[in-house]
């Protein structure tokens, strides 16, 4: 896939859609670019199935290769082979590229002792500070100096375990913190840590590589260092937020579909949300199946939480599909300080949502109409799609290009599942 050619990409859809049938779900996102980062710290080769193909991936794969790792893909396996890492400096061009190149500080330290990249600041979703990866790296032993946004890490006496107390329990600075510490002098306890899904994916990958990392998906992880780690092969978990996706996409359009290749219990956090609003969810094995009523219900609070609360990642789309459903929904984003970019685009496909800080009140409207929408960030673009397939009428979305950095073949998927969506480029 060009990437690049994203920049002036729409989607055009005809709405109502009705959809039936079956969806694959693709590896996690948010479990591959951890991972990619942490195939530095095993020197040897390691091969990564179910890797989704999305843009942020592949610039990851860019980064690795920048450092002097061979990294080739055949279908949904990577191959990364880090005997030969050259460098510890990533080019700022490449890290900007994507927001969770973050990861890439703690795998570089781990592996060869430095790093040097620099941060793009804020994001869509407002500020992203980096203070809780700089102490508790720093507490860890690394040097850190930091000039414009260019940090350059050194440990000039080794890392050495630590017991670190999280003062909020950040997903990126919990890998981060794993990463720097698998090969160090001691142990490392992380108290308050991210539990998320991905967070134990991560440790299974480093522990398949030799690692010893005990407690991931709990609230104290133990890291024993050790001083050599070797390559694996690893299978990526699915992606829980694209499953919530395509779970909104079939609610808001009372429709009846299969997911396949999820993980129940990772998706267990958003099910009282659709149970709530009238679906009837059920699971066997791998498989997940949703029946969606004509009309939803509304759903009286949705809180974002860290993990096991409902996911932030799925906001967005869940409030695109109760914006027609029957009374008033609210939502109190607990997670970021920016994540409603996505309410001002529905309200021009004639949602009714006011918003005050955290807090969005979504007044279900009997329908949406089509109009011209831009994606901001990537589940915000997904927000927009789901919205789409429920409006009367033809949606443009434009700047799908955050779409692409998270959904993999969504158009296609879509039109398996009979909606009326295609990708187009416009002009500039
Ligand atoms: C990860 O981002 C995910 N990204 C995000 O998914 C997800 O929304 C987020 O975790 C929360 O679940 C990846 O895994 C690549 P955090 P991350 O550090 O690691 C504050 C998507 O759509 N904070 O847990 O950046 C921060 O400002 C993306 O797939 C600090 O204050 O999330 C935010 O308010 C979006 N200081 C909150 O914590 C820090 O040093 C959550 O951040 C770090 C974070």
């Amino acid at each position: 896939m060009d990437w690049t050619v994203g920049k002036m990409d729409a989607f055009i859809i005809k709405g109502k859609s009705s959809l039936s049938g079956e969806v694959d779900i693709h590896g996690a996102k948010n479990s591959a670019l951890p991972i990619l980062a942490a195939t530095l710290l095993s020197g040897g080769v390691c091969v990564l199935e179910n890797c989704p193909e999305l843009s942020d991936v592949e610039n990851a794969i860019e980064i690795l290769k920048s450092l002097g790792c061979k990294v080739r893909r055949e279908a949904d396996r990577v191959i990364v082979d880090s005997e030969s890492v050259s460098t510890c400096r990533v080019e700022p061009e490449l890290m900007h590229k994507i927001r969770s190149s973050i990861v890439f500080m703690g795998a570089l330290i781990g592996r060869t002792g430095c790093a040097h990249l620099s941060f793009p600041g804020g994001c869509e979703l407002g500020p992203r500070p980096i203070d809780i990866h700089i102490n508790s790296l720093k507490r860890l032993g690394v040097v850190i100096d930091e000039k414009h946004g260019h940090f350059s890490c050194t440990t000039p006496n080794g890392v050495n375990g630590v017991t670190l107390n999280l003062p909020f329990p950040s997903v990126g600075a919990t890998e981060n913190i794993i990463m720097a510490a698998v090969t160090s002098q001691g142990t490392t306890k992380i108290h308050n840590a991210a539990r998320e899904p991905e967070i134990v994916d991560l440790a299974n990958f480093l522990n398949r590589c030799g690692a010893n990392i005990y407690g991931a998906g709990e609230g104290v992880i133990t890291i024993d260092g050790v001083h050599q780690l070797h390559g694996c092969t690893h299978r990526i978990i699915p992606d829980r937020i694209e499953a919530a996706t395509y779970m909104a996409a079939a609610a808001v359009t009372g429709s009846t579909i299969t997911l396949n290749n999820v993980i129940s219990d990772h998706i267990e956090p958003v099910y009282y949300v659709f149970r709530e609003a009238g679906c009837s969810i059920r699971t066997y094995k791998n498989k997940l199946l949703i029946q969606s009523p004509e009309r939803l219900k509304r759903v009286k609070l949705i809180r974002t939480l860290v993990y096991p609360g409902f996911p932030t990642d799925a906001q967005a789309p869940v409030m695109a599909m109760l914006t027609v459903a029957n009374g008033t929904s609210m939502f109190i984003e607990t997670i970021f300080q920016n994540r409603y970019k996505h309410v001002d685009e529905l309200i021009k496909m004639g949602a009714n949502i006011k918003t005050e800080e955290r807090v969005a009140v979504v007044e279900g409207v009997k329908s949406l109409y089509g109009a011209k929408v831009a994606a901001t960030d990537l589940r915000s673009g997904a927000a927009l799609v789901i919205a789409g397939l429920a409006a009367k009428g033809e949606t443009t979305v434009t700047n799908v290009y955050h779409i692409d950095r998270g959904y993999e073949q969504l158009t296609e998927n879509l039109r398996k599942l009979g909606a009326d969506i295609y990708r187009t480029t416009i002009g500039e």
